[in-house]
């Protein structure tokens, strides 16, 4: 079985290479992971030709313009990422047979619910990566969910060793500051990239097995957490593992004390219901697994 990974150098396409299974069913399968200098996003025909030259019976789109603030001075590669590439995939694979998992993102929402987004609540994102994400999405449904060739795996507040998340990131600042002022008032599920993609294999094994599950679907670590929450989490977990010795105080602060380019949702929790239903393996608690991350992390400090 051909699966072509995009967005391999990423903190989930890393994931996602360090756990891919052997096989899928009886299927070997032959991972291509192409990055940047293989195949630009921003280029259409290029995602285009690249489906119908290399027939993957399954795409893992983990690849995005991911830098929220950015995006906003900078709309136009916003969008030939997570819009035009996406539609490109998808018509590509329209053409080859493949299906398409692609990656999408909690902050299609406004954050104005109080109760968690189902997969069908109207999308209506307030920043351009928020924009330029439901766009992408749209083109997809367009294209595939017809044939049943496209799975949407929306998710929220990514953590990993990779990269330069907020796990990463605070575990600096708890080093190395006397304080720090975390965000208190924006809420969502912290989900790490390894239940990230240990819920794409399970689906990748799942649709092969002939099963047809919904084409959007909401995976994240279960419970909810403001960014101070994780903050106050990293310190205790970060102290018990030995990565810290005398963690900065936190102090919780509100978005409008911290001005950032792009405006974020409040709220912006997933409802997984419906989802539960396609995955066979447990959800797990956002701190159980945050604790096991930082545990793995331990060694490189
Ligand atoms: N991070 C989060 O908190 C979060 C939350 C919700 C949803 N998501 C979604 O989850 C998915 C994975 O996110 P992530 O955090 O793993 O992303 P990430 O670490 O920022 O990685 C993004 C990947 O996209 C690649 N990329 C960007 N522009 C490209 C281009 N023009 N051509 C080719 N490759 C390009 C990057 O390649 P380079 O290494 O060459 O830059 C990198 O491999 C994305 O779809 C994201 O929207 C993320």
């Amino acid at each position: 079985m051909r699966i072509l990974l995009l967005g391999g150098s990423g903190q989930l396409g890393k994931t996602l290479i360090n756990s891919a299974p052997e096989r899928i069913g009886s299927h070997l399968i032959d991972l291509i992971s192409l990055n940047r200098k293989d195949l630009d996003l921003a280029d259409f025909s290029a995602c285009k030709d690249m489906v119908r030259l290399l027939k993957p019976d399954f795409v893992i789109n983990t690849a995005a313009y991911t830098l929220v603030d950015k995006a906003e001075s900078d709309s136009l590669k916003s969008f030939l990422v997570n819009a035009d590439a996406p539609k490109a995939l998808a018509e590509g694979l329209k053409e080859t047979g493949g299906k398409l998992i692609h990656f999408s993102t909690d902050y299609v929402f406004d954050g104005e619910k109080s109760k968690p987004y189902k997969t069908f609540d109207i999308k209506n994102p307030l920043n351009i990566y928020g924009k330029s994400k439901a766009l992408g999405e749209d083109y997809i449904m367009e294209l595939l969910a017809p044939s049943s060739q496209c799975f949407i795996l929306r998710t929220s507040w990514l953590l990993s060793s990779y990269g330069n998340n907020f796990l990463l990131k605070m575990l600096t600042l708890l080093m190395q500051k006397g304080t720090v002022n975390v965000v208190s008032d924006q809420i969502s599920s912290p989900t790490t990239t390894i239940t990230l993609a240990n819920a794409c294999w399970s689906l990748i094994n799942r649709v092969s097995a002939g099963e047809k599950p919904s084409n959007i679907l909401h995976w994240t670590d279960n419970g909810v957490a403001s960014w101070y929450d994780i903050a106050q989490a990293i310190a205790e977990y970060g102290l018990e593992f030995g990565i810290l010795n005398k963690p900065a105080k936190i102090i919780p602060i509100n978005t409008l004390e911290y001005p950032l380019p792009a405006n974020r949702p409040a709220y912006s929790v997933l409802d997984l219901t419906e989802s539960r239903k396609h995955f066979d393996f447990p959800s797990i608690y956002w701190r159980d697994s945050l604790k096991t991350l930082i545990g793995k992390l331990k060694d490189l400090y």
